[in-house]
């Protein structure tokens, strides 16, 4: 995919929306059970996507190939997927023991991403 910088941050300015919307509505309702669906959406999504957007923007040899592909599409959808997952089970506690291995395994495809991160930084990010 071309210009992966724009689709990470573009991609985390949904989750962003999806949170602050989200942060509202507790607010609103005085409900602060989707706490950590919230933090998360804003951080996990927003805050760690734009920073990744901004590293293969200042290091555009990052970009180069197939594998800053395979790092955004992972991250977009363990990370969707999980934060979906994590809206059921924080709703009905019930689902959790059913739902929390399936979130966990979900979550090893976001940290392989981050780990696919790790080594186009530490190969690619010189000058
Ligand atoms: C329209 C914007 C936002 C609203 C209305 C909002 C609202 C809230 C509310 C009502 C809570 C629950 C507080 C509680 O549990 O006592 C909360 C928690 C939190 N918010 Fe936001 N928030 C907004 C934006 C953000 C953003 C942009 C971030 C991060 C970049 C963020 C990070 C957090 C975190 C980490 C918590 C969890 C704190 C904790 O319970 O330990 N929020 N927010
Ligand atoms: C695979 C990634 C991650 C996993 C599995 C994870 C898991 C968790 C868990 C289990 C909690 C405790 C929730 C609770 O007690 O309600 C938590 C809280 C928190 N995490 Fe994460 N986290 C991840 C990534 C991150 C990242 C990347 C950030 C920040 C950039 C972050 C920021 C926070 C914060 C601020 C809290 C406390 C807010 C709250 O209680 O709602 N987490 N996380």
């Amino acid at each position: 995919m071309k210009n992966i910088d724009r689709w990470f941050i573009l991609t985390g300015l949904v989750f962003l929306l999806t949170g602050m919307a989200l942060g509202l509505h507790m607010s609103k309702a005085q409900d602060f059970t989707l706490h950590g669906l919230h933090a998360h959406l804003n951080l996990l999504g927003f805050v760690v996507m734009t920073l990744f957007g901004l590293c293969y923007r200042t290091w555009p040899k990052m970009q180069e190939g197939i594998l800053a592909t395979v790092h955004y599409l992972l991250h977009t959808v363990t990370v969707a997927t999980a934060l979906t997952l994590l809206f059921f089970m924080l709703s009905n506690m019930d689902l959790a023991p059913k739902l929390g291995p399936i979130l966990d395994t979900v979550l090893l495809g976001t940290v392989a991403g981050v780990v696919l991160f790790f080594y186009l930084f530490f190969t690619r990010a010189r000058e």
